[in-house]
């Protein structure tokens, strides 16, 4: 979970026509997928720092709630690192979300309150099978964000994140993990899955949350 960073509420500019398209999609489709997106810097920085981190920082990928973790390694197989403001690279990455989360907020009205983000690496074999990030009703996921960290992704390389439309769609929609690739889709809405990779693929996925704070149990904003 991350410190809301920015005081200042100036969205940078060069943000805008993705963010408004973001939106407009999430509107009339509840996802949106958006090549070579990101920051060309910014992508690049968050790859040398993912890049840069000691394989000991990564600890084998983990589902479910936090007091019961077990590994799930028939349905998941990758490393993560959760991203914070300890680097530059995870410092502008926050800085990038939370103009997201501005601009959702306004121009959505999403409520959108805190987020959470890790870089995975997946190696060759790894994949993440058919799965949704939030349950309905648990209120905690919202909105979900994945990019992706590689240059020159070659189609015989797998590894492609296929979204699905619902339940009950079988088919989907592919996204190849091509360097700068931004998707976002409503965390309750569309499962997805992640191909088996056949080579060193890198991504970030962040889910933005909403206040689940009541009377009895405020959330911190965080
Ligand atoms: C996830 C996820 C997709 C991807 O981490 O929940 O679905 O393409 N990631 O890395
Ligand atoms: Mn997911």
């Amino acid at each position: 979970m991350t410190q809301p960073l920015s005081s200042s509420n100036d969205l940078t500019d060069n943000n805008i026509p993705l963010f408004t398209k973001i939106s407009d999609e999430l509107r009339s489709t509840g996802y949106s997928i958006n090549p070579m997106a990101l920051p060309e810097n910014l992508a690049e920085n968050l790859l040398q720092q993912l890049i840069s981190m000691e394989k000991d920082k990564f600890h084998q990928a983990e589902i479910g709630r936090k007091k019961q973790l077990t590994r799930h390694e028939s349905i998941r197989k990758d490393e993560i690192c959760w991203i914070t403001d300890e680097s530059e690279a995870g410092r502008d990455w926050l800085r990038w979300l939370d103009e997201a989360q501005q601009f959702f907020n306004r121009r959505l009205f999403l409520g959108l309150f805190s987020s959470e983000s890790h870089f995975a690496h997946y190696s060759p074999g790894d994949f993440y099978k058919r799965h949704v990030d939030a349950f309905k009703g648990e209120g905690n996921r919202i909105l979900s964000i994945v990019v992706y960290l590689n240059h020159d992704w070659k189609a015989e390389n797998g590894g492609e994140l296929v979204l699905f439309e619902n339940t009950e769609d079988q088919q989907g929609v592919k996204v190849i993990p091509n360097f700068g690739t931004v998707v976002v889709f409503l965390s309750e809405e569309f499962p997805h899955e992640v191909l088996p990779t056949h080579d060193d693929r890198y991504s970030i996925a962040s889910w933005f949350h909403m206040n689940t704070s009541t009377t009895k149990r405020v959330d911190p904003p965080s």
